[in-house]
């Protein structure tokens, strides 16, 4: 029996706010919900996303990225946490800590960009897929998960006239990782909080396909239920699965696993 092939995406974007926790829990659920292994990385200090789906308080948690990302590889097992909100996906959580990894790669680790590359090596074969949650800044953690990477998504929120700034850096960073991972491939933008009917959406869409390349063929709109999720921890298929939001992250799920070949027993 063949082993089976992990996708690992990571779900970046500097621009702070623009939906990427949003997009990776709402992501993982569905794709779960598909009957896949999912394991969400959480490589943001603020640990948006391990308050959402964890059980636990990031404070309490032993091994999270942080250690994981400092330590040896026996590490590993002890960060993985399957008991969590949403069925099906398991989490390594994030947690404040992870502010001061950066520094502290920079200084001790041989190849500061590949740590996360390594450390999750042995999940290869392991999980379906595997979503990385990064900070809003394009420092080391955002390089980690790009160097760990086989696919990139960027969030880009629609409904903002500033939601294209600064993305051409991200573009650059991205082409950098590309000489330490050729293997990235950039699945595109996915529009967040998008109304077609409004002209800066219509703009920032022109942009997205302009600037990034390559648009996903799934519009998120804005909904309150986005909210309405997170304070109750639960995914948004989980809250209101007919929701014109949640059936878009259905959609987005299908889009992937279709492109990725990750149903079908294809994988
Ligand atoms: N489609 C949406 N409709 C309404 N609100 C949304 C939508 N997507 C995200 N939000 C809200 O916008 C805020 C930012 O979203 P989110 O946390 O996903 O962005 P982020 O890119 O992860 O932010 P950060 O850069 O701080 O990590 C959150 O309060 C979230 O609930
Ligand atoms: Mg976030």
């Amino acid at each position: 029996m063949s082993e089976k092939k992990t996708v690992v995406i990571a779900v970046a974007n500097h621009k702070g706010g623009c939906g990427k926790t949003t997009t990776v829990i709402n992501l993982s659920a569905e794709l779960a919900k598909m009957g896949l292994a999912v394991l969400v990385i959480d490589l943001d200090p603020q640990a948006n996303a391990s308050l959402h789906i964890g059980k636990k308080h990031p404070s309490e948690v032993a091994v999270t990225c942080a250690e994981l990302l400092l330590s040896e590889i026996e590490k590993l097992p002890l960060a993985i946490h399957s008991d969590t909100n949403i069925e099906g996906v398991s989490l390594i959580y994030g947690s404040l800590a992870l502010g001061k990894t950066e520094d502290q790669l920079k200084d001790s680790a041989p190849r500061p960009s590949e740590e996360l590359r390594d450390k999750i090596k042995p999940l290869h074969g392991i999980f379906d897929v595997i979503l990385i949650d990064c900070p809003p800044s394009l420092k080391l953690l955002t390089s980690n998960a790009l160097a760990a990477a086989t696919h990139l998504i960027v969030p880009v929120e629609s409904g903002s006239q500033y939601g294209m700034y600064g993305v051409t850096d991200l573009m650059k960073l991205v082409e950098k990782i590309h000489r330490i991972n050729p293997a990235l491939e950039l699945i595109g933008a996915l529009l967040i909080r998008h109304d077609e009917r409004q002209t800066v959406c219509k703009l920032i869409e022109a942009s997205a396909k302009n600037q990034i390349g390559k648009l996903i063929d799934v519009r998120i709109p804005t909904s309150t239920k986005v909210n309405q999720s997170a304070i109750a921890q639960m995914s948004l298929h989980a809250l209101d699965r007919t929701s014109k939001v949640a059936r878009e992250f259905r959609h987005l799920a299908e889009v992937i696993a279709k492109q990725l070949n990750l149903v079908n027993g294809s994988n």
